[in-house]
């Protein structure tokens, strides 16, 4: 509310059961959170920051994705996002995805910068399932 963003919550009905730790979780969410603010922060219309949980078909991972519809990133920039230090902010420390790319691969997960057809950004970071599709749930006589 305070920076003027609306966040858009699409969840998958029946949650997404991924293996992880929800600090770990809260502190990569945070990150990507506020990138997603940052890069709306010069917009005059609506910024708009969508939150998105699902399960794939056929994929064994649970995914949450980050998206804004802000000033995008040049193409030059792409291959740096997760070198520590890198920033195009004046007041950033550039460690923010380089963090939470090591947070979620010591997870088993991966992170990763989605194309999007309109201006704007999407991350998506992708953990394994508690239980994997096309396990059976154990029975018990
Ligand atoms: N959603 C986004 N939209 C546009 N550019 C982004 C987005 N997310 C990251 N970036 C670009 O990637 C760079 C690195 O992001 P990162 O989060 O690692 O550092 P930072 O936000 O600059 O600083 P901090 O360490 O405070 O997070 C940013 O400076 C910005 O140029
Ligand atoms: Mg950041």
């Amino acid at each position: 509310m305070r920076r003027g963003v609306q966040i858009r919550s699409v969840l998958f009905p029946d949650g997404v059961p991924v293996i992880g730790d929800a600090i770990v979780l809260q502190q990569v969410l945070l990150n990507l959170v506020n990138n997603g603010m940052d890069a709306t922060e010069h917009l005059s219309g609506p910024k708009v920051l969508t939150l998105t949980t699902a399960t794939p078909l056929g994929s064994n991972y649970g995914t949450i994705s980050v998206e804004d519809n802000g000033c995008g990133i040049a193409e030059e920039h792409k291959a740096k996002l997760y070198t520590p230090f890198f920033t195009t902010k004046n007041d950033g420390l550039g460690m923010g995805l380089s963090i939470s790319r090591s947070l979620i691969e010591s997870l088993g997960g991966h992170i990763t910068l989605v194309n999007r057809a309109e201006p704007g950004t999407v991350f998506e970071e992708e953990l394994p399932l508690i239980l994997p599709k096309g396990t059976a749930k154990a029975t018990h006589a």
